[in-house]
């Protein structure tokens, strides 16, 4: 005789729609089966284990959040994973926030700081536990641990992350039962916001929103070990598309895409965010990511990747490079002129510069370049830079923080950020462009269809500043020579 499996026998936060997988086909079972999975099973827990190489790290920025913070319960929660279609998700991604603040990257946690009587704070994280083979949760539930495999306990947790560990099961509870002022990292976990109701505000959770952010401005050593490995990562993915690029025969933008994926994943990495592999006039797309054309012999390719480590920070690099391996005059005139910029860009970066300043250095040598070629009439350089007229053809900004996040520190104060000032341990990218779109009439024929961008991925240090991407060539020389050496 079957039976389907009695609700009780799942944890409290299984429905139906997270049981009943697939079609259904098997979804009677026999109390046989159900108490014969209940047993027969090792004890896998793990005692070795040592705190995780940046746990240090993770203590001293929940130390700064709690002091910002007094005598407020603070919740950060990684967030659930997302519906792809039916009931396959998309790979779960945590938030950058709570990656930050822990180190950890579990589905459906939440770090809480709950403030004591002196208003400083006693770190939690709420995790999901190890299945309990006593009920259906490990095999039946769409999350259980015979389907995504096994899970840390939490007292392995404990270890891992250096901070008291708690069943997430019994979070809301805990938020219900908190008095005091709340605040929390919004669009992330509707169940922990619901819990939460009226008792979180969005002007309180924006401030907190904005100091989180902040805070990554600067990276510490482990950060910036990661974004070196990161780019060093990165480069190795660049040159294996320099040797698939067909010197005589067109390489279709899915190929190279996937040779960078290839060798991110080869060495153990993902890539942290979508790839742009961008042939011909394709590069004058600035995030062109459909790469479904092709890359040809004559004309440019545009690829603009990054590998993204373990620990979730991202390089974000561009070369362009001309596929049968040799410019051509007007591309090498573009080129250059997108060098140099990005050479006066690069050289703006310091300690107590400001954000704007490497912007506004390349902005300026890519309106002289402009000028000179007679593309804006009689104007001045000075007077193109002041209307900003050269953005017709170099349309972005010149470069971003990078990080956890590729556009890292987005919500952080203005003032602190774009309108802010450079200081040791900050990590951007310079990345000017031009891209004289292939249906612009105001530009001589041989511009049209043109698009580069070069990117670096810049350490401001203590007197200066460091390429992390150094190792991957720049100029035009620099460039043949490499892809005759990879192409052998
Ligand atoms: N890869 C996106 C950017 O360069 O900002
Ligand atoms: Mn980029
Ligand atoms: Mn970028």
């Amino acid at each position: 005789m079957t039976e389907r499996i009695a609700e009780t026998q799942l944890p409290e936060d299984s429905d139906s729609e997270r049981t009943n997988r697939k079609n259904g086909l098997l979804r009677e079972v026999s109390d046989e089966l159900v108490q014969n999975m209940k047993q027969g099973w090792a004890d896998t827990e793990r005692r070795d284990l040592e705190p995780l190489p940046q746990a240090a790290y993770t203590a001293r920025r929940r130390a700064e959040l709690s002091a910002r913070f007094p005598g407020e319960l603070l919740v950060v929660p990684a967030g659930n994973p997302k519906v792809r279609s039916n009931d396959a998700d998309y790979p779960f991604r945590p938030s950058s926030d709570y990656v930050y603040l822990t180190g950890d990257q579990s589905q459906d946690a939440v770090l809480v700081l709950e403030p004591g009587e002196d208003g400083a704070h006693q770190a939690f994280a709420y995790l999901r536990p190890r299945s309990d083979r006593g009920s259906g949760e490990f095999w039946q539930d769409y999350h259980g641990e015979l389907w995504d495999g096994r899970r840390n306990s939490l007292a392995e947790n404990e270890q891992l992350l250096g901070l008291p560990c708690r069943d997430v099961r019994t979070l809301t509870g805990r938020l219900a039962e908190a008095t005091g002022p709340v605040r929390v990292l919004r669009g992330h976990d509707p169940g922990v916001e619901a819990a939460l109701g009226q008792r979180a505000t969005a002007d309180r959770d924006e401030e907190f929103r904005v100091f989180l952010s902040g805070m990554r401005l600067v990276k510490d050593e482990f950060e910036i070990g990661d974004l070196r490995f990161a780019c060093a990562a990165t480069a190795r993915g660049f040159e294996d598309v320099v040797r698939i690029l067909g010197p005589d025969q067109p390489t279709s933008e899915r190929r190279i895409e996937g040779t960078f994926f290839l060798r991110a994943r080869t060495e153990g990495n993902d890539v942290g965010y979508s790839s742009i592999c961008a042939g011909g006039e394709h590069a004058t797309t600035l995030h062109w990511v459909r790469n479904d054309g092709e890359a040809r012999p004559g004309e440019l390719l545009l690829l603009d990747a990054g590998v993204e480590t373990n620990n979730l920070y991202t390089a974000d690099v561009t070369r362009t490079v001309p596929v049968s391996g040799r410019f051509s005059p007007i591309q090498r005139k573009v080129y250059e002129a997108v060098l140099a910029a990005q050479e006066a860009g690069i050289a703006a970066v310091k300690p107590g510069a400001a954000f704007r300043d490497f912007h506004d250095a390349a902005q300026r040598t890519l309106a002289e370049y402009l000028v000179s070629w007679g593309l804006l009439g009689d104007r001045t350089a000075d007077e193109v830079f002041a209307l900003g007229l050269q953005r017709r053809w170099t349309l972005a900004g010149t470069g971003h923080m990078i990080g956890l996040d590729v556009h890292d520190c987005a919500k952080a104060r203005t003032e602190s950020y774009v309108d802010g000032t450079l200081a040791p341990g900050m990590v951007l990218t310079v990345e000017p462009g031009m891209y004289f779109q292939s249906d612009d009439l105001t530009v001589p024929e041989e511009y049209r269809g043109i698009g580069v961008r070069i990117e670096d991925d810049i350490l401001v240090t203590a007197d200066g500043n460091e390429n992390l991407s150094a190792a991957l060539p720049r100029t035009v020389e620099e460039i043949e020579a490499w892809m005759s050496r990879l192409r052998g």
